[in-house]
């Protein structure tokens, strides 16, 4: 029998409108990234120094099963971290139960390294957590050699995985666009003999395959039509290589929102990372009239950034394709909030794999605009938004669910709203900007706890 248990006492937080946002602002470093960082250091021989990497809750859980699994992770200054990992191969047996939290990348991505490995560790998080599907991991990791010795009903946490003495290399298609899917059947894939082949219909967030290659191993990308084949060989050697991380374009999607609809603000957000992959809010946005200017890009630790200028103005509902889901799914529910204040409607196209994300994200972002008084409606995998202008209503309590983006976007809304917005919980931002309140009262916001 596995237990565990995560809660914690509902924090309720507001936000009000108030003047302009103004001034520079950065924003912490990304979450995909910081997770690899540490799982790639740990599959490394020797020392990895990372840079800028995210202090949210998250994280943290990804560095404490790194550390049950036998890496050594220290915290060196603030965001300076230190890896010692174990190399391929080199996991050992895990003490204690892997409790990741609210973190489902740590958790998927992490079932892809311990299944690899002839260990058996137990998987557990919090409430959220235990709701999402792992199926969609274990399924491959079974045929590649994982048992799965027991799991919660329908494939979910607390679960425990037993990996094979050898792993069996395999050619995948992932049945979803799912980074997490890839990364999990490439990280096992490291600890099989011959070569791992992942498909993926459309192209997901790239960063395990570049971090890889970075460490040395011998992994190939070829494009094929709005997909890509991935095909890594196994059991090479990982060089420990420093790594800097860059600023969350998904945590840079808040200011960058709010410095739009709150009248009269011009805001830059620094050194946020442009990877094609995950910069399809920018796009859209853009496509619906915001001033937005990308200046000053540069490389940064193999990644490309740009500082954003951003200036408030009105903007126009717009049809977002679905092939666009991929490089903004975790931004949904904040332009959910950007159509809100816009005219006309936005109709935002498959968005399936909301449903399954730290909350039901396509539930609980209609439940919040139903809060507070934007009309909208779902229709199959769409979600469709009705521009109020800059007369957003407000008021009310959003049920946040667990979910640290609905918390943020909802919030982001209050300070342009004619009433303030409440959110019942603001306890899960720490999971990925623990910053996000200072952040945004540095430039002028307010929100009362
Ligand atoms: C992530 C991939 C995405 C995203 C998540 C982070 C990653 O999930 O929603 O926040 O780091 O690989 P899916 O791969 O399930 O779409």
């Amino acid at each position: 029998m596995i237990v565990s248990h995560t809660s914690h006492p509902a924090r309720p937080v507001a936000a009000a409108a108030g003047g302009p946002l103004s001034g520079h602002v950065q924003v912490p470093g990304d979450k995909s990234i910081s997770h690899r960082s540490l799982i790639v250091g740990c599959l490394s021989i020797g020392e990895t120094r990372v840079e800028n990497l995210l202090e949210g809750e998250d994280v943290l859980r990804t560095a404490d099963a790194v550390r049950a699994l036998g890496g050594t992770v220290t915290r060196e200054g603030e965001g300076r971290w230190r890896v010692i990992g174990v190399g391929i191969g080199g996991l050992g047996q895990p003490e204690t139960v892997l409790d990741f939290g609210n973190a489902g990348t740590g958790s998927r991505l992490m079932m892809g390294v311990v299944g690899s490995h002839p260990v058996t560790a137990t998987f557990d998080g919090d409430a959220s957590l235990r709701k999402r599907p792992m199926r969609r991991i274990l399924d491959p990791l079974v045929r590649m050699g994982t048992t799965v010795v027991e799991e919660a009903e329908g494939g979910r946490v607390p679960l425990t995985l037993r990996g094979p003495r050898e792993t069996i290399p395999i050619v995948y298609e992932t049945p979803a666009p799912s980074a997490q899917i890839k990364s999990a059947v490439l990280f096992a894939g490291l600890n099989s003999p011959g070569e791992t082949t992942v498909v993926e219909r459309e192209a997901t967030r790239d960063h395990t395959e570049r971090m890889l290659a970075h460490a040395g191993a011998d992994i190939r990308v070829e494009t094929e039509g709005a997909g890509r084949r991935i095909t890594l060989r196994g059991q090479p050697e990982l060089r420990a290589r420093d790594i800097v991380v860059p600023a969350d374009p998904s945590s840079a999607a808040f200011p960058l929102v709010a410095a739009l609809i709150v009248p009269g603000s011009r805001v830059t957000i620094e050194a946020v990372m442009t990877n094609p992959l995950r910069t399809g809010l920018v796009t859209t946005l853009l496509e619906m009239g915001a001033e937005i200017a990308l200046r000053n890009r540069r490389d940064l630790g193999g990644e490309e950034v740009a500082d954003l200028d951003v200036t408030a103005g009105p903007l126009r509902g717009v049809e977002v394709p679905p092939e666009r889901a991929p490089a903004m799914i975790d931004e949904y529910p904040v332009l959910a909030v950007a159509a809100a204040f816009a005219t006309g409607e936005t109709r935002m196209r498959g968005l399936a794999e909301l449903r399954v994300k730290e909350s039901d994200r396509l539930a609980a972002v209609a439940a919040g605009l139903a809060v507070t008084g934007v009309p909208h409606r779902i229709e199959g995998d769409d979600l469709v938004v009705e521009g109020l202008g800059g007369k957003v209503p407000g008021g009310g309590t959003v049920a946040t669910e667990l979910d640290h983006r609905i918390a943020m976007a909802f919030l982001v809304m209050g300070l342009a709203s004619r009433n303030p917005v409440t959110i019942d919980d603001g306890a899960m931002i720490a999971t990925s900007f623990p910053s996000f309140m200072p952040t945004l009262e540095r430039l002028g916001a307010s929100f009362r706890t």
